[in-house]
């Protein structure tokens, strides 16, 4: 059986994609089977791996309603052992076709429950929505990535919340895996102030590996690669291949 990772935080450009495309790349470089799945109508993580956004039913919509079978969606990635499902635009209607289904919360752990890689992570879309819960409940983990600016905790205490209610109501044994600070400036003081608090609030809840602002990443996702494949000695793939590896030794834990 996989091990499924929600990537996910309501706010939205906090580097939730960044996040899924980077991890997944980095633990199929040390030799892991990984797919992500893009659950995002925005499609970034799909256009993230240069992949296009298939339209119709080939896609995350399809298999999140159910109407395909996840292995006739999955693409291959240049990348050995990575695998993405792709997203469309189609996707945002998922909110609404799912609210009258009598399984609206279960649809997505059921339909990928055969699916054996590594790990599955999922790219969350901002917001709240039964796409998200459905995300929740077919996860074993949650990554919250956290972007290092004022404000950033707001919202925090009710994801927390939703998590909790997802873990009483259907999925007990669901944790959060971390907190992830993100796009770190270490020439801005806030920076340090909004990752001191997140630190002494959520003390070891939070990854020690710390993702900084870094022009490469917004680089390599306009030229629809991941930074660890677009400049791999940049700041930014040292810190995804620093958090790959955090993230495995929890694992061990
Ligand atoms: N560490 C970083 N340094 C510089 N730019 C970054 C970093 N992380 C993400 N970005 C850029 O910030 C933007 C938002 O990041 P990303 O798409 O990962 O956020 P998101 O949480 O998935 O957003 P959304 O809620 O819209 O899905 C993107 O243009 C991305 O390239
Ligand atoms: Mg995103």
């Amino acid at each position: 059986m996989s091990t499924v990772v929600s990537v996910i935080n309501q706010k939205g450009g906090v580097g939730k994609t960044t996040t899924a495309v980077n991890l997944a790349t980095a633990l199929a470089a040390v030799g892991k089977t990984a797919l992500v799945l893009d659950l995002d109508p925005q499609g970034n993580a799909t256009t993230g791996f240069g992949i296009g956004k298939n339209r119709g039913r080939h896609n995350s919509y399809g298999v999140l309603l159910g109407l395909v079978d996840p292995r006739e969606v999955i693409v291959e990635t240049y990348v050995s052992g990575l695998f993405v499902i792709p997203s469309t635009i189609d996707l945002s209607a998922a909110e609404v076709e799912l609210f009258s289904q009598k399984d609206r919360e279960s649809k997505l752990k059921k339909a990928i429950s055969n699916l054996e890689y590594d790990y599955i992570l999922i790219d969350c879309p901002p917001g709240f929505g039964l796409i998200n819960i459905n995300a929740l409940n077919a996860s074993n983990k949650v990554i919250i990535p956290l972007q290092c600016e004022f404000f950033a905790l707001e919202g925090l205490a009710q994801l927390f919340s939703t998590i909790q209610s997802v873990k009483s109501a259907v999925n007990k044994d669901l944790i959060v895996s971390g907190i992830l600070l993100t796009m770190y400036d270490r020439r801005n003081s806030l920076s340090a102030t909004v990752a001191n608090d997140v630190r002494s609030h959520f003390k070891n809840l939070v990854f020690n590996t710390v993702i900084p602002r870094n022009v490469k990443i917004s680089e390599a996702s306009s030229h629809g690669t991941p930074v660890i494949l677009y400049d791999i000695r940049s700041a930014g793939a040292i810190a995804y291949i620093e958090l790959a590896r955090e993230f495995l030794s929890k694992e061990l834990r």
